[in-house]
This record gives C-alpha cells, structure tokens and sequence, in this order.
C-alpha cells in the first residue's frame, strides 16, 4: 500500500514520516496479543487476570442513583468549562475531612476529566523547549510524553527497594537540577505499591525551594492507602506553595470509567492549568460531577474499597510468597511489585521481566504486567473478576496450584 500524501506530515513528536511504520509493540499490546492467544490455545483454562489496571467494581449503588437523577434534570445538559462550584466545594470539604487540608474551592481546585488528562496538560503550563521534568520510573509515563511534546526532556528517577521506593533527590546532577521545571510525584504509588513519608514529602518541598521547580504529585491512588492514615503532599507545611496535587474519583470510588478528578494546591498554578485545560476541552458531564458529590461526601466508599482491596492483596501476598517470591504488603494501590522470576527448577531462563511474563501469559494463562525499568520486577493486580470472597478465594487457589508448578526460581 503506498503511502497517503499526508505521511511527510505527520510531526515529528509522534515520529514524523516514519509515524506508523515501526514494528515495536507497546507493552500492553503485547500483554493483550498474548492474552487472546493464550485463550484460543487454551480455551477450558481459566485465564487468571492480575494485568488490569481498572477497578473491576461498579461505583455505589448511591452514586449510580444520583447519576440516574441528574442526569434528567435540564440545568445539566451544557458545557461545564471549568466545573460547577458544588463539586469544586465537595473536594474541598472531602480534602478538609481526610486529609486535614485546607483549600479555598474557588481559587485552589479545579475538576479535571480525570488525572490523564491533568497530567497530559501540566507541561504545557510550564515547559519549554530544552527544560526537564523529573520523572520517577517505573511509573505512570503521562507528563513525560507531553513534556517531550513541548520540546522538553524527562529525566528518570528509578524508585528502588533499598530507598522506599522514593527517589533520590540528591543525586540529580547539577545541570539537570538547573533545567529542571517539574518534579512529578506519585504516591501511593503505581506499580510498586510505597507509600511516601510526611519526612519525604519535607524534603520535597525543600528540594522545590531550593531549585525553583514545582511539584506536581498525582494522588490518583490515594484512598487505597493501608500503612497508616491516607496522606497528601498538601498536609506538609509550604507545598502549596510549590505545587498541585492531583485527584481522582477513579480507583477509590469506582468511577474509573465516569472519568473525573481535580486538581488543587497554589492557585497561580491551579488557575494555569485551567486555563490549558479550558482551552483543550469544556469539562465533565456536569450530572457526573453532581454524582460525584454524593460519592466524596459519603466516607463509608473509601472504607469498603479500601477494605476489599487490602483483603485481595493480604491473600496474594501470602500466596506468592508460599510460591518462593519476595514480597510484602504494599502500603498503597491495588499492585504487589515484586522481583520477577530468573527462570524455572526445570531449566527455563528469563532474561528479563518481561520473558517471564510472556512465558506466565502463553505456558500457564497468569497474566502479570512486567517493568524492567529500575531491575525486572513483575506486577499483579487484585482487580480481578470474582463475584464474591469463596470466588476470590478459589481463585486464588487456582494460581497458587499454577505456580507451584511451575517451579519459580530468583
Ligand atoms: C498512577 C496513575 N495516575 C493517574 C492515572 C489516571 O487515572 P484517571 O485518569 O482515571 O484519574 C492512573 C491510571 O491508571 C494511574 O495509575
């Protein structure tokens, strides 16, 4: 097939000319081809699911009848811009009740479609050619693909065991420290499942002060915190006056696919990021916003999410480890991180995560996601389907078989 005439136009930062040509698979779409392969060669046996990234929950039954009324009532019908006033009051009031933080609702949040797109947006708030963001990997990529959009670099800060999972500030060389722009943070933090530290979030706010960057931490995981009380970088005296924190309604309200969040923190941030925002899009449904109040205003949702969640990953903590992995309870998120298998008793090597994830996926239909970025790591995810606790737990029982089988070795 010969090329159309638009494919010398195609710009350079989706790769110009070439841009759908290469042969390079994206990680989740070689997870995927190897998922559907693995079910048509194996189609009697269960394929055991630890990939997703997404709630497997509907949001409450409340939030579901909320939606059901507003979503009649004619005042909801138009654009919302930058978002109505009671759900900007309903962040607040949900950042005052768990966190102890508090925000003015008109000048410090903002309602975004979702973190992804607040993420996507903040580069554009702040970068210009030749400037960095730091980025911690592994991670959650958004910022960085727009910051290298703009012309900007990403420098990647590998989280590691042997510091919490938290990254070493001190160790960013000066001229990197001199270009940088934006320290993106996420804590609780996908996939290792750490959580940061009120001592690490000080420093934060230190290193901010003292390089002129801004923080911008993505919260999106934050009511599935299980080590202490639930945290935000905004409770640490002068982050607001260094950054944002972003917010969610995805992960701890089952809302993932309603698609809404907010951002909050110094206002001459929050207003910049909503003046990208409101130049890119004309906001969220604004009966999902008034949905969305009733869910931050109810505190027994963030309890029954973070209680199934915590019960799944106890289960699987043990069984991996009755399995020969390193593991232990994350202090956050729906994710166990633990180092991937080298190979099997039978012989098998695996040069890196992803080898052995592939091999799980196609010999044995366990589906992980792997990360090779700071040492191979494999990822399981407890959104898995299953209707009920005796559910989860044969389950369970089904992997633990699996894997005793397979012999891993470390
Ligand atoms: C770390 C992290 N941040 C942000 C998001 C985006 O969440 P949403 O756009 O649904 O709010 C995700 C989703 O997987 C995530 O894992």
């Amino acid at each position: 097939m010969s090329d159309p005439y638009f494919q010398s136009l195609f710009a350079e930062r989706i790769g110009g000319a070439n841009y759908g040509k290469g042969t390079e698979i994206y990680k989740f779409e070689k997870i995927k081809r190897a998922k559907r392969q693995a079910l048509a060669d194996h189609p009697d046996r269960l394929l055991l699911d630890f990939g997703i990234g997404e709630n497997d929950g509907m949001a409450a039954e409340n939030v579901r009848r909320s939606m059901a009324e507003e979503i009649n009532q004619p005042e909801n019908r138009g654009y919302a811009d930058n978002g109505i006033a009671a759900f900007k009051e309903a962040a607040a009031r949900f950042m005052q009740r768990v966190f102890g933080v508090t925000l003015d609702p008109v000048a410090e949040v903002n309602h975004c479609i979702g973190s992804k797109p607040a993420l996507a947006m903040i580069p554009a708030c702040f970068v210009n050619p030749g400037d960095v963001t730091l980025m911690t990997v592994p991670g959650y990529p958004v910022a960085g693909t727009h910051t290298r959009y703009y012309g900007g670099e990403v420098h990647r800060l590998p989280l590691l065991r042997e510091h919490g999972y938290l990254p070493d500030l001190d160790g960013i060389p000066a001229d990197v420290k001199r270009r940088a722009k934006l320290l993106v943070l996420n804590y609780p933090n996908s996939p290792t499942g750490a959580v940061a530290t009120r001592d690490f979030y000080a420093r934060v706010v230190d290193f901010a002060t003292r390089h002129q960057v801004v923080v911008v931490q993505d919260a999106a995981h934050t009511v599935l915190t299980y080590e202490g009380a639930p945290l935000s970088f905004l409770a640490v005296p002068g982050a607001k006056d260094v950054g944002i924190e972003i917010h969610s309604l995805s992960k701890g309200f089952d809302m993932i696919g309603w698609r809404l969040g907010w951002f909050c923190g110094h206002p001459r941030i929050v207003q910049a990021l909503a003046d990208v925002k409101d130049n890119s899009d004309s906001g969220q449904f604004i009966a999902i916003q008034k949905a969305a109040i009733t869910a931050l205003d109810d505190p027994t949702i963030p309890g029954r999410t973070r209680d199934k969640y915590r019960r799944r990953l106890e289960k699987l903590v043990a069984l991996l480890r009755r399995c020969g992995f390193t593991c232990a309870m994350p202090g956050g998120t729906y994710f166990l991180y633990c180092p991937a298998p080298t190979g099997t008793a039978d012989g098998r090597t695996f040069e890196n995560a992803e080898a052995a994830s592939q091999y799980l996926i196609h010999e044995h239909s366990i589906v992980t996601v792997p990360w090779d970025d700071a040492g191979p790591h494999l990822r399981f995810s407890v959104t898995y389907e299953a209707a009920d606790e005796p559910a989860e737990d044969a389950l369970m029982a089904t992997a633990e078989e699996r894997l005793r089988a397979i012999r891993p070795v470390f």
